[in-house]
């Protein structure tokens, strides 16, 4: 089996740009970020305080997450429930963004994303998958854009939902998230040294695709 990191921070589009490369390799797409939004709409649903060590590790112990697939789209079964649909709203983004910090929820996640790893040739984005869950892995992407490009993508695409929408505010989101990631002492968002280092902020999604891919061709076909 052949594994593709591709880590990175928030809005950099690794999830628009890892599923391409999956479909164009035949891979399976592991979309990481969900699982740890899977628990943390269990954390939001059921008022969990997350600063109490204990009461998080015994929720954790009750946490049991899968994945699945229909019409090869991920799908992520929270204690056998499919809760896909509600992952991405800003309030599961920001409880996962502080929950993943904490390591009963690392530790609830990893064997799962390994397993995947086993039993599939697998592109997964995250946080920590060249540098943690996969440190193996044939090829490791690291894939970032500046604050205001990512932040310019994430306005658009609210404009064009027609949500109303501030850019500064947007921005500031991200910074913040950015330091979360970064600066927690488990498995923080970084560059793993033998991974390469994609800069799209001044590329076209297609560009980064096939970027990406002839990275993959010269390592691994
Ligand atoms: O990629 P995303 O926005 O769906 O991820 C949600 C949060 O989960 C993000 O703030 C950081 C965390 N995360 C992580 O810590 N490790 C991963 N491998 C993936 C996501």
């Amino acid at each position: 089996m052949a594994g593709i990191a591709i880590d990175g921070p928030a809005g950099a589009g690794k999830s628009t740009i890892a599923k391409k490369v999956a479909k164009e390799l035949d891979f399976v797409y592991v979309d990481t970020g969900a699982l740890y939004r899977a628990i943390a709409h269990y954390l939001v649903t059921n008022k969990i305080d997350i600063e109490k060590d204990e009461v998080l590790s015994k929720a954790c112990e009750e946490i049991t997450v899968a994945i699945e697939y229909e019409n090869s789209v991920q799908q992520v079964y929270l204690n056998g429930e499919n809760v896909t649909p509600y992952l991405r709203t800003e309030e599961t983004g920001n409880m996962a963004s502080k929950s993943s910090a904490k390591a009963p929820v690392r530790a609830a996640l990893l064997d799962l994303q390994r397993d995947m790893a086993k039993q599939y040739n697998v592109v997964m984005d995250g946080r920590d998958i060249g540098t943690n869950v996969l440190p193996d892995a044939e090829v490791k992407i690291y894939l970032t854009a500046s604050s205001k490009e990512r932040a310019g993508r994430r306005y658009k695409e609210l404009v064009e939902k027609g949500e109303k929408s501030d850019f500064d505010r947007i921005e500031a989101d991200i910074i913040e998230r950015d330091e979360r990631d970064m600066n927690r002492a488990i498995a923080p968002l970084k560059q793993a040294e033998d991974a390469v280092l994609v800069d799209s902020s001044d590329m076209g999604i297609d560009e980064v695709v096939d970027t990406i891919l002839s990275i993959v061709r010269d390592r691994i076909q």
